[in-house]
């Protein structure tokens, strides 16, 4: 498994994180559909057995439920091997199942208390605002991670899902360690803005959904797609029906024979697609059993060779043609 320095700060990750919010279940709008609670903790230790040293999870996972399977999961690791664990805030659940923002002063004290009890550490390593949301609270949240990071109660402290404008916001403000952007094969507006800022402001770049929450596994197919449940909440996701649904698998397909003549496959190919700029610290890899975590770790050891990323360039080409022709149509 390889490492990155997490940006400027002090954190030293793997190249794949693990990511913990399929895990949190199905009791909101973005659930996952039913989870088995010892397998998402199975998958956890087991992903600290492939080499995986950092974990990411978020309040507003199944309201708590993934921060307290990462705490119970924490218990079963030797202390010595314990991976560091990067939470967030700021997502509020409602009644209905939706999240809120909230990026008061208030509200991130409280949920970092909330979340240090969950998880049964004593500090977070990472602490990330999730959305700037509302973008006039960026700063007030900001300045309150500072001190929450001089007393000790956090490591460092980063964001996600912020554009370019708000990053240099809070730079003003206080070093920012890392960026959680949205980053895969289908979805590229990081390398646009976010990638050359991040690059030359020294800020580390964990990626989410690399493998396009599954659809770049080389496993989904327009049958499991259709078959997701109500509680899934990709059943509802653009990515995951019709017209783009038959574009994404047609491409997922022609990058298979790619994968096998360089002895991988397609979710290992995916991933280091991913990390191909080693201005991406980290891939956050969602899991939900050991299995998963075990063909995927795996990326970890590989990088690709220009060769093949000119191909899977060209491939994404002929894809992005193919997926503007028929939103024309449409
Ligand atoms: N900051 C944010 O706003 C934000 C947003 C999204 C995600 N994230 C973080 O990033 C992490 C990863 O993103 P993600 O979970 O959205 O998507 P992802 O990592 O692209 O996909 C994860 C899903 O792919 C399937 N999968 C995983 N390994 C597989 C394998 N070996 N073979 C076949 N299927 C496999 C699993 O779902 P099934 O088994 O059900 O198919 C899994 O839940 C999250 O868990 C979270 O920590 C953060």
């Amino acid at each position: 498994m390889q490492h990155r320095q997490l940006g400027n700060s002090s954190l030293k990750f793997s190249v794949i994180g693990l990511g913990t919010w399929a895990i949190g279940g199905s009791n909101w709008k973005y659930g996952w559909g039913h989870q088995d609670e010892r397998e998402a903790i199975d998958g956890i230790t087991h992903a600290v057995e492939c080499g995986v040293n950092w974990i990411d999870t978020a309040p507003i996972y199944g309201s708590g439920n993934s921060e307290i399977l990462v705490g119970r999961a924490l218990k079963e690791i030797p202390v010595e091997q314990r991976p560091f664990v990067a939470t967030k805030h700021g997502r509020i659940m409602q009644e209905d199942g939706t999240p809120r923002g909230d990026l008061t002063p208030e509200n991130v004290r409280r949920e970092c208390a909330l979340s240090l009890e969950r998880l049964g550490v004593e500090h977070i390593d990472l602490y990330q605002i999730h959305w700037p949301d509302p973008d006039s609270g960026i700063e007030a949240a900001w300045e309150t991670m500072v001190k929450l990071k001089e007393e000790g109660l956090v490591r460092e402290i980063g964001v996600s899902n912020c554009n370019v404008s708000q990053l240099e916001r809070l730079q003003k403000i206080h070093p920012i360690a890392s960026l959680q952007p949205h980053y895969n094969m289908f979805s590229r507006e990081f390398e646009e803005q976010l990638l050359p800022y991040c690059q030359a402001n020294k800020i580390g770049v964990v990626a989410y959904s690399p493998m396009c929450k599954g659809l770049l596994t080389g496993k989904f197919t327009a049958e499991r797609a259709a078959a997701l449940t109500e509680e899934d909440h990709r059943s509802r996701d653009a990515q995951f029906l019709e017209p783009r649904l038959s574009v994404h698998l047609d491409l997922v397909e022609k990058l298979k024979p790619l994968a096998a003549s360089a002895g991988h496959d397609v979710v290992q190919l995916a991933i280091c697609w991913v990390l191909r700029d080693a201005t991406v610290t980290s891939a956050i890899i969602g899991t939900r059993k050991p299995e998963q975590i075990q063909q995927t770790a795996q990326a970890g050891d590989w990088n690709l060779d220009s060769t093949l990323v000119e191909e899977i360039d060209s491939l994404l080409k002929v894809h992005d043609t193919q997926l503007e022709e028929l939103e024309a149509k449409s």
